[in-house]
């Protein structure tokens, strides 16, 4: 029989154990199920890859394309815009020799129109600093406008293979519901710990299929709200599902505060049928689109001679009494903007602002504006 042991002779690792979680944890600590995960990650993306038109793998430029405007954009907003951009600048010397108002007009409706000037802008340098031949380092990317961790990334091992991980919006609700990491996933700590794991999980080779496959999983089967577990190649691996917390995981992202305003969009028009436009200036909302005037006016309190005041201090141009044409809501990221339009007819021309031009509603086609500076156009169309 054995002795009773007293209580301090206990051996210190047994009494020092941690009790078993109260909840399942995930399976992805070890090496094994680590290697586990990437084969099978990678073998259902193999299979079920959606064919996507810069997959497979087509090359650093067209990889750089597809990245930036997948940003903060869904897939099947950017395939249109892929194609077309693709069709009108082939390679980086085209699109470093083309005029930033064609760059954008290309880009009209995708959003974010910033993106599109900071690729006008890096293919520029590119031409300038590396004779036109796209850089092969990640240090080199991130250095060019546009390009932060996640772009130069994704870029480098799709297209070239390169190990470097990835973390955006679909692989960070999989990589938290795998984790069931709770809390605002957006915030500083939960992205770096993602950050990590999504660097100790990716594999030595075939880095750009199993980011892309990651990405893949987290839009088309750990999708936001109804998680399709059943089809996930990975379920043994996620711990969110262990503990029947797949739908409530990741927790909240802060909310966005949203801010209402009200302006005012006036279509100033000449006898001869020309409108007045306006460019937006570096540090304004749509910097490099053109736009009607634009003020920013109470509703509540806007007059007829406020209107006129308010064109003039913007244009130099005197207009008449202002019609209303239509009142459009639209917004802009935080801003819920309600906006006012109307028309009326120059009465003086005078010494116009610089950015300000005339132009005939066939130039007006041609030039880059917002998808509500389109909407007002279409207003007024003969
Ligand atoms: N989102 C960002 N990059 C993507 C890619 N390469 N495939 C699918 N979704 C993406």
């Amino acid at each position: 029989m054995r002795e009773p042991v007293a209580a301090s002779d206990r051996p210190i690792r047994e009494r020092h154990r941690p009790r078993a979680p109260a909840t399942p944890a995930h399976r992805l600590t070890e090496a094994a199920d680590q290697r586990h995960f990437r084969a099978a990650l990678l073998r259902w993306y193999r299979r079920h890859a959606r064919p996507l038109p810069w997959r497979p793998s087509p090359g650093l430029y067209a990889t750089w394309i597809s990245e930036v405007m997948l940003q903060q954009t869904q897939v099947a907003t950017v395939i249109p815009y892929y194609r077309r951009f693709l069709a009108q600048f082939p390679d980086v010397q085209s699109l470093a020799s083309a005029q930033e108002a064609d760059v954008l007009r290309c880009w009209e409706g995708l959003g974010y129109y910033r993106r599109a000037r900071q690729l006008h802008a890096a293919a520029r340098r590119i031409v300038r600093d590396y004779e036109g031949l796209l850089p092969t380092r990640f240090d080199q990317w991130c250095a060019l406008p546009g390009i932060g961790r996640y772009t130069a990334g994704a870029i480098l091992s799709i297209a070239l293979d390169q190990r470097h991980p990835i973390l955006e919006a679909n692989t960070q609700r999989l990589l938290s519901r795998l984790l069931a990491l709770a809390g605002d996933p957006t915030s500083a700590a939960h992205r770096r710990l993602l950050w990590s794991w999504a660097a100790l999980l990716l594999p030595r080779r075939a880095c750009g299929d199993f980011n892309q496959a990651l990405m893949e999983l987290g839009s088309t089967v750990c999708t936001p709200r109804a998680p399709q577990c059943a089809r996930c190649p990975v379920a043994r691996h996620c711990a969110a599902l262990a503990q029947g917390r797949q739908a409530e995981l990741p927790g909240p992202q802060t909310p966005v505060a949203y801010v209402e305003r009200q302006e005012v969009a006036v279509v100033v028009r000449r006898a001869d049928g020309r409108v007045l436009v306006r460019q937006c200036g570096e540090g304004e909302r749509w910097a490099g689109l053109w736009d009607f005037l634009r003020l920013r006016l109470d509703h509540d309190t806007l007059t007829a001679r406020a209107l006129c005041a308010g064109v003039h201090a913007l244009s130099g141009v005197r207009v008449g009494p202002p019609r209303e044409l239509a009142v459009l809501r639209h917004g802009v990221t935080r801003h819920r903007i309600t906006l006012r339009c109307y028309a009326a007819d120059c009465r003086r021309a005078g010494r116009r602002r610089a950015g300000v031009q005339w132009v005939t509603p066939a130039e007006l086609g041609r030039l880059p504006v917002s998808v509500t500076t389109r909407q007002i156009s279409r207003l007024i169309e003969p």
